[in-house]
């Protein structure tokens, strides 16, 4: 792989771009605090905008790493921070990675999230190099499995029992795709 880290990536409705610690309010307020979004999520609900201050000013110092892929979603209609999406996984030794994304739930349905992780995964497959790019969701969450569809990756099995998220354990369902994958 080739450990680039978090650039900007622009795409049409959006700017992918490093967090800062100045994103603390538009985090809070827009998902970080929802329990609507965190519902299927590993975190619960930041109790207090200082928790997302303290989280950001920690993820502001990986950005060093090149192979530290976290990206703020920027919408370029109002500026607004109104989600994150990151890898969470990195697996060198199979140039792979496992993907992780949350956005605030007034913007859902909007075919953003799709349009994020496309632009994200493009860049991991073509500049980054790497040849697998997975993802995973609580089968209670179809939704997520959507994006995931809409992406271009594919169902790959359902491992029973095997997450665990604020609602408890839970059935993970894995989609993934390879470099070979594109047309
Ligand atoms: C999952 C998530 C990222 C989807 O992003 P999005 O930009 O809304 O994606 P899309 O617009 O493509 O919608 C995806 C699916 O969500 C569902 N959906 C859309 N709008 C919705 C709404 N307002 N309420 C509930 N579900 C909705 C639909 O099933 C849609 O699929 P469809 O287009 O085939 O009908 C977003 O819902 C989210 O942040 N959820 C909370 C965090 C989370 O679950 N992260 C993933 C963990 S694995």
């Amino acid at each position: 792989m080739n450990k680039i880290g978090t650039q900007t990536i622009e795409t049409e409705r959006l700017i992918l771009r490093r967090f800062t610690v100045e994103d603390a309010e538009d985090m809070y307020n827009n998902w970080a605090s929802d329990p609507v979004v965190t519902e299927f999520l590993t975190w619960p609900p930041h109790a207090s905008v200082e928790v997302t201050r303290s989280l950001l000013t920690d993820w502001v110092t990986k950005y060093e790493d090149g192979g530290y892929f976290n990206w703020a979603i920027e919408l370029k209609e109002n500026g607004q921070v109104i989600g994150n999406i990151s890898v969470v996984h990195l697996k060198e030794s199979v140039d792979g990675a496992d993907m992780g994304y949350c956005m605030s739930h007034s913007y859902w349905g909007r075919g953003i999230m799709p349009e994020a992780l496309k632009a994200v995964m493009d860049y991991l497959f073509d500049k980054a190099d790497l040849n697998r790019i997975a993802a995973c969701h609580d089968a209670d969450n179809p939704k997520s499995g959507r994006v995931m569809d809409k992406a271009g990756m594919k169902v790959e099995g359902v491992f029973r029992m095997a997450g665990r998220n604020t609602r408890g354990i839970c059935d993970e369902v894995w989609h993934a795709m390879l470099r070979s994958d594109r047309a």
